[in-house]
């Protein structure tokens, strides 16, 4: 079954490494599973010009929470569509942490994404503590029902959700196969729970956090585990083209 692998290159890249990086990725051909790239915000209209018409998704990292105006530095969701944007990540654990990002801005992010035909990568996950203490159920549900809030029925079916706890981030430590699938299926219950059985059916919820090529296989052979986000291993265009083509 085709799954779902997005690339979140954080800030890395310039424009010109941004254009080595897709011409690698398409010069290697279509892969199995449906690429979508998250680039910084100053590669998007280069990487906007090359993915015309080919297999690779583009993506955003982050989005402003306004609509418009005198916010200073930021970037709208009508100005990562006109930039042909399908998707875009929110809620990132390192903007939680660095950027002081809420699941209220979350929320208001989401919702004008959606507005201008993008989807959403919702990031959710619990921190080392909270695994600890057993808190990964109440810290999930937590920023699932404030960060998916006031959302319609249909609108929750455009998303993705992306299940990254914290501590698996960029540490080489992933986490089990078996306790990933269990976050997830608590993921779908809540969403069951707040929207609809179908709704719960249809999202995407992908796994993330030191996906690598020699663990992405099992992840992949779960049904409920719908594909990857993946930072630190796709940086290199030859390898994230490997994740692109793991199979059962
Ligand atoms: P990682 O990052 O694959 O390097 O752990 C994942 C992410 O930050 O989305």
């Amino acid at each position: 079954m085709e799954k779902l692998m997005v690339a979140n290159v954080k800030m890395n890249f310039n424009q010109a490494q941004a254009k080595t990086y897709l011409e690698t990725l398409l010069a290697l051909g279509e892969a199995k599973h449906k690429a979508v790239v998250c680039l910084p915000f100053t590669s998007l209209p280069v990487a906007s010009q090359i993915l015309q018409q080919s297999f690779i998704s583009l993506g955003a990292q982050n989005v402003c929470e306004e609509e418009n105006g005198a916010f200073t530095g930021e970037i709208s969701a009508e100005m990562l569509n006109e930039l042909n944007c399908q998707y875009a990540i929110v809620g990132h654990s390192e903007r939680r942490k660095y950027f002081a990002e809420t699941d209220e801005s979350v929320n208001k992010k989401i919702k004008l994404l959606l507005k201008h035909s993008i989807k959403p990568i919702v990031c959710v996950g619990e921190n080392l503590k909270e695994k600890e203490t057993n808190k990964t159920n109440a810290v999930l549900e937590s920023q699932i029902s404030k960060a998916l809030s006031g959302l319609y029925e249909n609108e929750v079916k455009r998303l993705v959700v992306a299940y990254e706890p914290v501590w698996a981030i960029g540490t080489g430590k992933n986490a089990a196969v078996k306790d990933a699938e269990n976050a997830i299926v608590f993921i779908r219950a809540c969403i069951g729970t707040m929207f609809s059985e179908s709704a719960a059916k249809q999202i995407q919820i992908l796994y993330g956090g030191s996906v690598k090529t020699d663990n992405a296989k099992s992840y992949l052979n779960s049904n409920q585990i719908d594909g990857a986000l993946i930072g630190g291993a796709s940086l290199d265009a030859i390898n994230y083209h490997q994740l692109l083509n793991v199979w059962r």
